[in-house]
């Protein structure tokens, strides 16, 4: 469950903590219309869960000239670059040089179509910010995390999450915004995880090979309006056989639309394709549940709290998949006490 936000006062100065939750999308994001500002071609809709988390502690040292990161205990070269841009972006708004101590962990595996970028960023971002003290509300908190990992934009916020596409070439209005807390309508999504290799190719380049050469990425853009509308309509009337179909065609369609790239990028084992027969099979049983699959070999399987055991021991019958994890929705992004982080 998510800890209770509270005052990093006790940690010192430029010192900080906070969690956020991966969000799932069920209407995707995949594309950007600008690079440098993170801007996506299309909006998308989300949940945000609570058991899985990472936890960001970020201490800014007054002198010193360059940032140290850890994530889960290692240093890693390319996911430092992304750190430092991010931190890089809050230097700026704080108007210092400082170099930063960051200390990141998540509880579960990291770069495997999980989302920790997600996590990762909006939780980077709400320490950060909380430690320099920049007193940014949630929507500018949300723009921020956007610049360093798009889905991060979602995870500031709890619950179901809409980001929108904005017009603005500036992306002030690329905000994500709730759309219904997480306990108004508490869905549950079992994780099947079939592998925790990290994936071949991220999400930022698997988006800029896909709009360059898949044949479909024009019908990609032209139909997410209708999809976003259908999605968002279907939370706010809690339908949920309305949401599953727009959630698996969203899904779908984007890993259509990435297979026909060239060469076709396929996120895909045999694992994850038998969990989707399975999802199917269950939901024309009359079981309430519907999948969702991101940029790796991992299928969510979001149902009806009455449906999770089913889900869950059916999806661990399947050969491949290594073990199923469960949550429910959750919250957005918090400032935690330091002392969390090794909990
Ligand atoms: C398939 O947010 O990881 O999970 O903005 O380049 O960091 P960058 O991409 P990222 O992409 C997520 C893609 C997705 C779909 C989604 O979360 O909407």
């Amino acid at each position: 469950m998510n800890p209770e936000p509270r005052t990093t006062a006790a940690l010192g100065k430029f010192h900080a903590a906070a969690q956020a939750q991966p969000n799932i999308a069920l209407v995707k994001y995949w594309g950007k219309r600008d690079v440098v500002l993170n801007l996506p071609t299309t909006g998308s809709i989300s949940i945000t869960l609570d058991s899985l988390w990472t936890r960001t502690e970020v201490r800014f040292v007054p002198g010193q000239a360059h940032d140290r990161v850890s994530l889960n205990g290692r240093s890693d070269a390319a996911e430092t670059k992304r750190v430092v841009a991010c931190l890089d972006l809050l230097r700026q708004r704080a108007a210092v040089d400082w170099g930063a101590e960051v200390d990141s962990r998540n509880n579960f595996p990291t770069a495997a179509g999980l989302a920790s970028s997600a996590s990762g960023f909006a939780a980077l971002v709400r320490a950060g910010a909380q430690a320099l003290d920049l007193g940014l509300d949630e929507t500018e908190l949300s723009m921020l995390a956007r610049r360093c990992s798009g889905s991060a934009a979602r995870s500031i916020f709890g619950g179901y999450v809409e980001w929108a596409r904005g017009r603005l070439t500036d992306g002030s209005d690329s905000v994500a915004l709730p759309l219904l807390p997480a306990d108004a309508w508490p869905l549950r999504v079992a994780v099947a995880v079939t592998s925790i290799a990290a994936k071949q190719i991220g999400s930022s380049e698997g988006m800029r090979h896909t709009a360059q050469s898949s044949p479909f990425q024009a019908s990609w853009v032209a139909t997410q309006p209708a999809d976003l509308t259908t999605a968002r309509n279907a939370i706010l009337a809690r339908d949920f056989d309305a949401l599953a179909l727009v959630s698996e065609h969203s899904c779908l369609k984007m890993h259509a639309l990435a297979l026909a790239a060239q060469p076709g990028l396929l996120y895909w084992n045999g694992a994850t394709v038998e969990c989707m027969h399975c999802v199917r099979t269950l939901r024309r049983q009359g079981v309430p549940v519907f999948f969702t699959i991101d940029a790796g070999p991992q299928l969510k399987a979001v149902c009806a709290p009455s449906a999770i055991g089913q889900v869950k021991a059916a999806l661990r019958e399947i050969p491949g998949v290594l073990h199923v994890l469960d949550s429910g929705l959750g919250a957005g992004a918090c400032v935690i006490a330091i002392g969390a982080l090794e909990a």
